[in-house]
């Protein structure tokens, strides 16, 4: 818990970007700014201490400097965290719902923002429902074409086909359209959405779920104090039918861009396993359950990500497949990421559709209202948290 230490890719964005800033400082303020200019020197100082060697440094100035979250901080500084919610006017009072839920276990004591975001216009009726149920802030957005829509390379006569086939083996959501552009939008857009841009985390929330637990204390500073990049409470197996190309998709992946590839830590110190148990030949459909995800938004905005998720969508795999945002976020972060950033929010109870995550520990019987008889974390066939557990204990 208390380890809060600043690890060393923020640490060297924030060297890169104090750098970056104290040039324009330097070149747009020559007179004007000096007290500013010898408070970056002091901050410079300062982080000399704790910096890497040269070498890495002169390595990542050649990248692109992204908005960095605060890489110098105390335990206590805030948090620049939203909610997002992808929803309908229709299902308002399944989100007012989820919202009540939120506010009594949680943000009523945080104030953290939501963002809502509608491939149409949201309601007055839907605004001013919804922004009466917290008095934190509100804001509403629309998606446009290219983040809810087919692109060009897309075919559709032959996702229609495709759809029209899948149907016939009873996949859930084999015939719908809007799911698959909800999957591609989950997947490749919602963390640029221009709403999320002063954002480094989020949570993620959907309508008519359940939040069963109370939370004392703030998820999202204890995402960020202890270098966690992203969490969940659900793990589940994917129905291979959705996904029958996508672990090829990756390993092309692998194949053609070795240049993305070598930022990624090494198999072992990676979740690598989670994703596959023969090493590599074929994906075990394991996945976090991404209705509900408390991650940092840099994950995804990463150069990195971006090249993955262009090159799975050029294949046109989450129309004429029916890729979903879990194995896809699932499969990226396994790769990315290093285990110790992945964090099980077992404290958070949680309802999605037929499916609970429940704590079964005693110490939660006072904070929450589920049965631990309906948890699902050890589900045999469905549940992959043991598969997690292995992936976490193996090197
Ligand atoms: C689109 O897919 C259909 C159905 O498979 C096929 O007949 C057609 O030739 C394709 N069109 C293009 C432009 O590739």
């Amino acid at each position: 818990m208390n380890n809060w230490r600043v690890a060393g890719k923020q640490r060297l964005l924030l060297v890169v970007a104090l750098g970056l800033l104290t040039i324009s400082v330097l070149f747009f303020l020559p007179v004007s700014n000096l007290s500013s200019v010898s408070n970056q020197e002091q901050q410079q100082k300062e982080l000399d201490v704790t910096s890497a060697p040269e070498q890495e440094q002169q390595k990542t100035s050649t990248i692109e400097p992204i908005e960095a979250p605060l890489a110098s901080f105390e335990p206590d500084d805030p948090v620049r965290a939203c909610f997002v919610i992808l929803v309908r006017n229709r299902e308002l009072d399944g989100i007012a719902s989820t919202i009540r839920q939120i506010e009594e276990r949680f943000n009523k004591k945080y104030q953290y923002p939501y963002i809502f975001l509608n491939d149409d216009d949201f309601t007055q009726e839907f605004k001013d429902t919804t922004s009466l149920l917290t008095t934190a802030d509100t804001r509403y957005g629309k998606l446009d074409n290219q983040m809810w829509g087919y692109p060009s390379f897309i075919n559709q006569t032959l996702a229609a086909d495709n759809r029209a086939e899948m149907a016939k083996s009873g996949v859930p959501y084999a015939e719908s359209e809007s799911y698959r552009h909800m999957c591609r939008f989950q997947s490749g857009f919602f963390f640029r959405h221009p709403l999320l841009d002063e954002f480094d985390y989020y949570w993620r929330l959907e309508p008519d779920v359940d939040y069963h637990c109370d939370l004392s204390y703030d998820v999202f500073k204890f995402m960020r104090n202890n270098g966690k990049k992203y969490g969940f409470n659900i793990a589940f197996r994917e129905f291979g039918a959705t996904v029958p190309s996508l672990w090829q998709t990756v390993m092309d992946f692998e194949r053609d861009r070795p240049e993305v590839v070598k930022h990624w830590p090494v198999r072992e110190d990676s979740l690598w396993r989670f994703v596959t148990d023969d090493n590599g030949e074929s994906y075990n459909l394991c996945h976090f359950w991404t209705n509900f995800e408390i991650a940092s938004l840099d994950l995804w905005r990463s150069n990195d990500y971006l090249k993955f998720f262009n090159y799975l969508d050029q294949t046109g795999g989450f129309f004429y497949e029916r890729w979903g945002d879990a194995p896809v976020h699932s499969i990226a972060a396994s790769m990315m990421l290093r285990k110790e950033e992945f964090h099980f929010f077992n404290d958070i109870g949680y309802r999605h559709t037929a499916y609970t995550h429940c704590p079964v520990e005693p110490e939660f019987r006072s904070k929450c209202s589920c049965n631990p008889d309906d948890n699902f974390d050890y589900n045999p066939g469905l549940s992959c948290y043991s598969v997690f557990k292995k992936a976490l204990e193996e090197s």
